[in-house]
């Protein structure tokens, strides 16, 4: 049995409630440094429990059938003469739904037989890609950031088509400095070669408050912005825009929108249920 079954075999009695070993025999690749959620196997796939992602069950739901409009896009404007394989997922102020934005699409694509995505929790100030999936957050993209792991380390696979995650990782002190240093940009044109075939989609902090967002934008291909109604000014939202200027602005996702239910171009979206689009 080779040592990443032995590690798995071991997890997984640990999860069954088997007793811990004592430390003195316990085997270094159980140490806390290792201790992310272990590969997901065809019987220990992640259920994500919250009621904003869209549905594995019924991808022909109203949400569902948004994503896939928005995924369409997303690859035709980034699938060209090269593949432009860096998303950034942004917006003006916090809370406008850049995460589930990130994760919903990141599963839309996923789920196509093709896409490969690898989705990093790059929001170091309010990190939850692993609480809308369920998973602990240990070693993650920070710890790379800061040197002290390897991205392959990191990932984790979700079972979720070919989706893999890399939670956000240690909390960090200074995140604007982080992003803006050397290490970072040689970390992510890495990534970006190592992963070519791949869609590498970072959820991001908001652009206005938080510098490392801006910086993070000049570094990948292209950048999604959300805009969720009635939260973000006009004001906002043209200073954000403006901020990102120079960096590849691939469009907005418009979160939130009241949908007027009299409105027929709308008739097969009326069942939506707590995410309106
Ligand atoms: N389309 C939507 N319909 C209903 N609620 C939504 C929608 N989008 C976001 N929300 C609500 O907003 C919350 C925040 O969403 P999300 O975590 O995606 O935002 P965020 O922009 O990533 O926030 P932060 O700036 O803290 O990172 C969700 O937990 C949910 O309650
Ligand atoms: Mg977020």
């Amino acid at each position: 049995m080779s040592r990443i079954e032995k590690a798995m075999e071991r997890a997984a009695q640990i999860r069954q409630g088997a007793a811990a070993p004592p430390a003195s025999q316990e085997q270094p690749y159980l140490r806390p440094i290792h201790t992310h959620p272990p590969p997901v196997t065809g019987t220990d796939l992640i259920v994500p429990s919250s009621p904003f992602l869209i549905s594995m069950d019924d991808p022909y739901s109203p949400l569902s059938e948004e994503f896939r409009k928005l995924k369409t896009e997303l690859i035709k404007l980034t699938k060209g003469a090269t593949f432009n394989n860096t998303v950034q997922v942004t917006s003006a102020v916090p809370n406008e739904g850049k995460s589930l934005t990130a994760l919903n699409l990141a599963i839309s694509l996923a789920q196509e037989y093709d896409h490969t995505v690898l989705l990093i929790d790059a929001d170091f100030r309010r990190p939850s890609i692993h609480s809308y999936l369920g998973i602990e957050q240990k070693i993650g993209f920070s710890d790379c950031l800061l040197g002290e792991a390897e991205i392959g380390e990191v990932i984790i696979p979700t079972g979720i088509g070919k989706l893999s995650v890399i939670t956000a990782g240690r909390g960090v002190l200074n995140p604007p400095e982080l992003f803006a240093s050397q290490k970072t940009r040689e970390l992510i044109a890495d990534m970006k070669n190592r992963y070519h075939d791949r869609f590498i989609i970072f959820d991001s902090p908001p652009v206005l408050p938080f510098a490392e967002a801006r910086t993070l934008a000049n570094l990948v291909d292209g950048v999604l912005f959300v805009v969720k109604e009635q939260l973000a000014s006009q004001k906002n939202v043209k200073e954000a825009i403006s901020a990102l200027k120079g960096c590849g602005l691939l469009g907005m996702v418009y979160n939130d929108a009241i949908v007027d239910r009299n409105d027929e171009k709308y008739t097969s979206y009326h069942r939506y249920g707590q995410i309106r689009r």
